[in-house]
């Protein structure tokens, strides 16, 4: 929660030592991983309130969002961006929250595009995708991948809790398809006894569509989504029902560090994703750093506190100075929540993902 971000380090401290984790001029962590991805939360404000991220018992009326003034602005991203991009990140994902509830997102994403040498992407809910799909893609926006939790209007609606159909976000996805924002991901969370039986309808749907199905596993993100490993669904046990009914077959990543575990099906329908950061922890290829609406820098999505980097933007600190607290914020970086995962860590006060992004 907004109001419970605890500062690990003051960055300010940091920004005179030299990045120590410095390999052949890209940088490296504690563990040896780089970093190559940056996903920047763009709002906190979402006009879902699914179970497992935003529930409407935490997230009401009175819920603290982040004022405006403390939104990093379009500049300042920018700004960011580019930094991060000289140090070695490859691929920008915009999040929040709804990134499309972000006024002008277009714009962002036309500055964000001018960079070069970067891929440009967005995880969205998909209801505002029709109205926006177009100009996201005429902006520079590559693909988008988009959450979906079921094909049946009274589970998704009892997933997303502010009773939206599933035949919006559809049409949402036709949109994005038509305006070229493919391949097209779909992310289900699957969250057993609420969607499980939701798996074979979706798989079933988007089967030969050429749009990438992705499974997630619940996970205990934040600390208001009343997380229970029993309602974990294995991603094992997912690939295992599709198989038996439409065959499977595993295949290699498609890049160094992805999280999706990918499958494809024998006969040529195309092929799924599994993300099984409960049962399988990928945290030693992570190479993810996360920046929240307002400006702080996550290096891990269980993070317990982030780094101020407005501060640094708005005290007139050079890009050299900037440069260096990023190098020496990822060189610091040991994060490896899912591998340790514990009942207590998971009891643990943690970021909410509407905040820092999925
Ligand atoms: P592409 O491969 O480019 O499509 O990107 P991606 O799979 O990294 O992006 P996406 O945002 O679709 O990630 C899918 C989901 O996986 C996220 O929404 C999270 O739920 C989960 N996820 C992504 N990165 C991490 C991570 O670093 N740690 C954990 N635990 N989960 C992650
Ligand atoms: N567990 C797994 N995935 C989650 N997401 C949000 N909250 C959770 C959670 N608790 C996913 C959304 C979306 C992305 C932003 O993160 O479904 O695809
Ligand atoms: Fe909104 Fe996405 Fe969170 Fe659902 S998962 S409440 S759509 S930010
Ligand atoms: Fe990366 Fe943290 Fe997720 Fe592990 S738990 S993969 S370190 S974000």
């Amino acid at each position: 929660m907004n109001n419970l971000v605890i500062p690990l380090v003051d960055v300010r401290s940091l920004i005179p030592s030299l990045a120590a984790g410095e390999v052949g001029g890209l940088l490296a962590d504690t563990r040896g991983r780089r970093l190559s991805d940056l996903r920047i939360s763009v709002t906190d404000h979402c006009n879902f309130r699914c179970v497992y991220c935003m529930p409407k018992t935490v997230f009401g009326r009175d819920y603290p969002y982040l004022a405006h003034g403390e939104l990093l602005s379009f500049e300042e991203i920018l700004r960011i961006a580019r930094l991060f991009v000289q140090r070695g990140v490859r691929k920008i994902r915009l999040t929040g929250g709804e990134p499309l509830l972000r006024r002008n997102i277009e714009r962002l994403v036309e500055m964000l595009a001018s960079i070069p040498g970067l891929e440009l992407t967005l995880t969205t809910n998909g209801s505002l995708l029709r109205k926006k799909a177009h100009a996201l893609r005429e902006a520079g926006l590559q693909r988008v991948t988009v959450s979906l939790d079921a094909l049946d209007d009274a589970t998704f609606r009892k997933m997303n809790d502010v009773d939206f159909p599933v035949a919006q976000v559809l049409d949402g996805i036709a949109a994005a398809e038509a305006a070229g924002l493919a391949p097209i991901k779909v992310n289900m969370v699957v969250k057993r006894g609420s969607n499980d039986h939701a798996i074979l309808p979706m798989a079933r749907y988007f089967k030969g569509r050429g749009q990438i199905l992705r499974f997630i596993e619940f996970m205990d993100v934040g600390a208001s989504n009343g997380w229970k490993l029993d309602e974990v669904m294995p991603s094992a046990e997912v690939v295992q029902l599709i198989n038996a009914e439409m065959p499977l077959e595993a295949i290699g990543a498609n890049y160094p560090g992805e999280v999706a575990e990918r499958w494809r099906y024998q006969d040529g329908g195309g092929e799924i994703g599994v993300i099984s950061s409960v049962t399988q922890a990928f945290c030693s290829s992570c190479t993810r750093v996360r920046l929240s609406t307002d400006g702080k820098l996550y290096t891990c999505l269980f993070a317990q506190g982030g780094h101020d980097l407005r501060a640094l933007l708005r005290t007139g600190k050079s890009d050299e100075q900037i440069t260096a607290a990023i190098g020496a914020i990822w060189s610091a970086r040991d994060d490896r929540y899912s591998e340790i995962r514990t009942a207590a860590t998971t009891a643990q006060e943690k970021i909410e993902m509407s905040y820092i992004g999925g």
